[in-house]
C-alpha cells in the first residue's frame, strides 16, 4: 500500500526554519524522509538547526535571508535550483509583528510588518512557483497564517493581523491561480503557540503576562495553548499526498478557538 505521508524525495524550503514552529516543521517533514532546506534571518540559528537535523539524519542546508528582501529570496531561489534542484513544497512561515496602537503607527512600523508577515510571503511564493513551473513539475504552498488573519486581537497587534488576513486571501487567490500548473496552496491558522517567538510576545504585551495568558487560554475550549508540533501536523497532511486534493484551505489549529463564540459556555451549564 502506498504511505500517502511518506516525504522521500521530496526538497521542503522553510522560511524562518531556524524558529519555534519552523523547527518543528523541519524535524517532522525531514523525518518522514524530506531534504530540508532552511531560510531565516539568524545565522547562528542556521547553523544550530542543521546541525540538529544532521544529527537526526536528516538531511538540511541553510541559507541566510530575510524574506522581505525581494533581491535576497531571488537569490536564495537561484542557489536553491542550482544546488539541490527544484523544490517540491514551500513552507512560508517568518513572520513577525508589533504591538503599538493603530493610531499611533507610523508608516515605517506598518510598512517593516507587512514587508516580512505578507510581502515576504509573496515573494518566496512567487520564487517557488518559477522554479517548480520551469521545471515542469508539481509542488504545494502551506502559509502559516493565524487565527488573527480572521478574528481581531486588539492590543496594538493591528498591523500583524492584517498581514495575516492578507496572507489568507493570498492563499486563496494563489490556490485559483496556480492550481492548472498543479501547485496547490493551502493555509493553517494556528492560535497561540509555545514558541520562543510567542513567549516574548505575551512578555511584551501590555497586560501582565499571567493575566494574559489566562485570558488566551479562556477562548481555547480544548484548554492549552498549541505546540509547535501540532502545527507542523497539520503542515505534514497539508503537504503530502494524503492532501492531493486539497487546495485554497484554511486550516484552523487552534483547539476550537475560531469555532467558540466569545458568549459561548464550555461543559456544564
Ligand atoms: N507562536 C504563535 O503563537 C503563533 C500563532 C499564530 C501564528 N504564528 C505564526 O507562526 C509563524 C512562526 O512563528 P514562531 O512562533 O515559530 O516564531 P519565532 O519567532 O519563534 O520564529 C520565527 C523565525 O523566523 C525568523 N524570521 C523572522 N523574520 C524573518 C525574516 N524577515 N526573514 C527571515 N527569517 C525571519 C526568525 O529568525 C525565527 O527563526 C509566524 O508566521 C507566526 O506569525 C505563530
Amino acid at each position: 500500500m502506498k504511505n500517502i505521508y511518506n516525504l522521500d524525495n521530496k526538497t521542503v524550503v522553510v522560511t524562518g526554519g531556524a524558529g519555534g514552529i519552523g523547527m518543528a516543521v523541519c524535524r517532522l517533514l525531514g523525518s518522514f524522509g524530506a531534504k530540508i532546506v532552511l531560510t531565516d534571518f539568524n545565522q547562528d540559528g542556521i547553523n544550530t538547526a542543521v546541525k540538529e537535523l544532521e544529527g537526526m539524519g536528516i538531511s538540511a542546508v541553510g541559507f541566510l535571508c530575510d524574506t522581505s528582501q525581494e533581491s535576497q529570496v531571488l537569490a536564495t531561489f537561484s542557489q536553491i535550483v542550482s544546488q539541490v534542484g527544484a523544490p517540491d513544497i514551500l513552507i512560508n512561515n517568518a513572520a513577525s509583528g508589533i504591538h503599538v496602537p493603530p493610531q499611533d503607527t507610523s508608516l515605517e512600523e506598518w510598512n517593516g510588518v507587512i514587508e516580512t508577515s505578507l510581502t515576504g510571503y509573496f515573494l518566496n511564493a512567487r520564487s517557488f512557483a518559477r522554479a517548480v513551473m520551469a521545471a515542469n513539475k508539481p509542488g504545494v504552498i502551506v502559509n502559516i497564517a493565524s487565527i488573527a488573519g480572521s478574528s481581531a486581537i486588539g492590543r496594538g497587534n493591528f498591523a500583524y493581523s492584517v498581514a495575516k488576513g492578507g496572507v489568507i486571501q493570498m492563499t486563496k487567490e494563489l490556490a485559483i491561480e496556480w492550481a492548472t500548473a498543479g501547485i496547490r496552496v493551502n493555509a493553517i491558522q494556528p492560535c497561540s503557540v509555545n514558541t520562543p517567538g510567542w513567549r516574548k510576545w505575551v512578555e511584551s504585551e501590555p497586560e501582565a503576562s499571567a493575566k494574559l495568558l489566562a485570558k488566551l487560554l479562556t477562548g481555547i475550549p480544548l484548554g492549552r495553548v498549541a505546540e509547535p508540533e501540532d502545527i507542523a501536523a497539520g503542515v505534514h497532511f497539508l503537504a503530502s499526498d494524503a492532501a492531493a486534493m486539497v487546495t485554497g484551505v484554511i486550516l484552523p489549529i487552534d483547539g476550537g478557538n475560531l469555532a467558540f463564540n466569545a458568549g459561548g459556555t464550555l461543559g456544564s451549564y
